[in-house]
């Protein structure tokens, strides 16, 4: 197997984050991660025994002198970009698991020397994008990136309607099954109906995920707002937000929370049992969604689940069979589909059931770790030169699946 540096912007967690965990600490050869930043994923990444250095941590801070700002921005990649040089030597490839560590990786290209891959997990098109941004990133995959990997096939769609030249590797994020027991729904509502003073006798609505401008919280809590006995939990931080923006989001649901049931837990890592635990799991992003996450683990915990259709979402659920699907952006839509899941209990419990298998089937990280590894190692035995190569197929796996 190749020796891998991965790399990425972040030591928070999110999405993109916790599949990288995944990448990690599964992957079948030697590999060292470099972030930007520390946080929990540095000290789970420790924990399991990772090789994790933090170049730039020091460098992240805003100041009220827009100059100090400034010079500190300007100043930190490079510090980056001269670390990352220093620590690939020895790895015969960069595995850049966002869209910065992407540019920094192509941009020190020159000096590094190594091959690059870029994960990418975002949607490249003008809702999420500047044209700017856009630019760039055709820039970087077509420039710089020797393999681009793609979260679903809807990422791997619009990379190419950006000017991306190959056919990223499409890899869906996998998960570990085993942490997931729809057999213990009730036992896990129960639990949560005690921990949060719940009312055992009115639904409990579930919202997980990072909180953002386009993740659809404040959708959710106008749907809400439209049924007379929902409790609706609200469940993750705004990691990667404004503090403005943080500040109005609370300042929003503590008004809801005093007038509606909305409980906000803020960011849990106990997401198996509350998944588990909730009666319906909605997904309301404003914005086509890259993949979702949450998605997959709603339908691994046996829960209903209700979410927006655009993006990757539609190739994790089937409308009608593993879930229900609605239009963006609209809370009546929302509402509707929250009655209907609560309504036809029958016709929600098989598509719940449904959904386990096929997340099952589908979503297993034993499943989709193979068809990266060979990927990279595609990737890696072809000779230099050989730039933008698509490196499809599943191959054979020797290392076993932690979870
Ligand atoms: N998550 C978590 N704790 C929280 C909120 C979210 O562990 O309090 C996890 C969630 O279970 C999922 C990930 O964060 O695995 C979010 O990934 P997703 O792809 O849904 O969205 P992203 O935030 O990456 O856009
Ligand atoms: C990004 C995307 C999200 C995806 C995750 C993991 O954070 O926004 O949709 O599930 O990456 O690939």
């Amino acid at each position: 197997m190749p020796r891998v540096l991965f790399f990425n912007q972040t030591g928070l967690y999110g999405g993109a984050e916790r599949s990288l965990y995944d990448l990690v600490t599964n992957y079948p050869g030697h590999c060292r991660v470099v972030l930007m930043q520390a946080g929990p994923l540095y000290d789970d990444l420790i924990t399991a025994g990772v090789d994790t250095p933090v170049l730039g941590g020091g460098f992240q801070r805003a100041t009220r002198r827009k100059w100090i700002t400034l010079t500190i921005r300007l100043y930190s990649p490079i510090v980056v970009a001269i670390g990352l040089v220093r620590l690939s030597r020895g790895y015969d490839l960069i595995y850049a698991n966002s869209m910065k560590a992407a540019v920094i990786a192509v941009l020190t290209k020159p000096f590094h020397r190594r091959k690059m891959v870029w994960h990418l997990r975002s949607l490249l098109i003008p809702e999420h994008f500047s044209p700017l941004a856009r630019l760039v990133a055709r820039w970087c995959g077509n420039w710089g990136a020797d393999l681009v990997i793609a979260n679903s096939d809807a990422t791997a769609r619009a990379y190419q309607s950006n000017g991306g030249k190959c056919l990223p590797v499409r890899a869906y994020n996998g998960f570990s099954i085993e942490k997931f027991r729809p057999e213990k729904r009730a036992e896990l509502r129960a639990q949560l109906v005690v921990e949060h003073g719940l009312d055992p006798t009115h639904p409990i609505i579930g919202m997980i995920g990072r909180i953002g401008p386009w993740k659809g919280q404040a959708l959710a809590l106008l749907g809400l707002s439209m049924g007379t006995d929902w409790q609706l939990l609200v469940v993750g931080e705004a990691l990667f937000e404004s503090e403005n923006f943080r500040q109005d989001f609370h300042e929003s649901a503590t008004r809801y929370t005093q007038t509606c049931n909305v409980f906000c837990l803020g960011h849990r890592d106990d997401i198996a049992e509350i998944m588990g635990g909730v009666d319906v799991v909605i997904h309301a992003s404003t914005l086509p969604e890259p993949f979702g996450r949450v998605i997959v683990e709603a339908m691994l915990a046996g829960t209903p689940v209700i979410a927006t259709n655009g993006g990757g979402v539609p190739e994790i659920v089937q409308n009608g069979v593993t879930g229900r699907l609605i239009t963006p952006n609209s809370a009546t839509a929302l509402a509707t589909a929250i009655e209907a899941a609560l309504r036809e209990t029958e016709q929600s419990r098989s598509m719940a059931v449904a959904a386990r298998r096929y997340a099952e089937q589908h979503f297993a990280l034993e499943l989709t770790l193979p068809p990266v590894w060979q990927a990279l190692r595609t990737m890696a035995a072809q000779s230099d030169g050989t730039e933008n190569a698509p490196a499809v197929a599943a191959g054979a796996h020797e290392s076993s699946i932690k979870g």
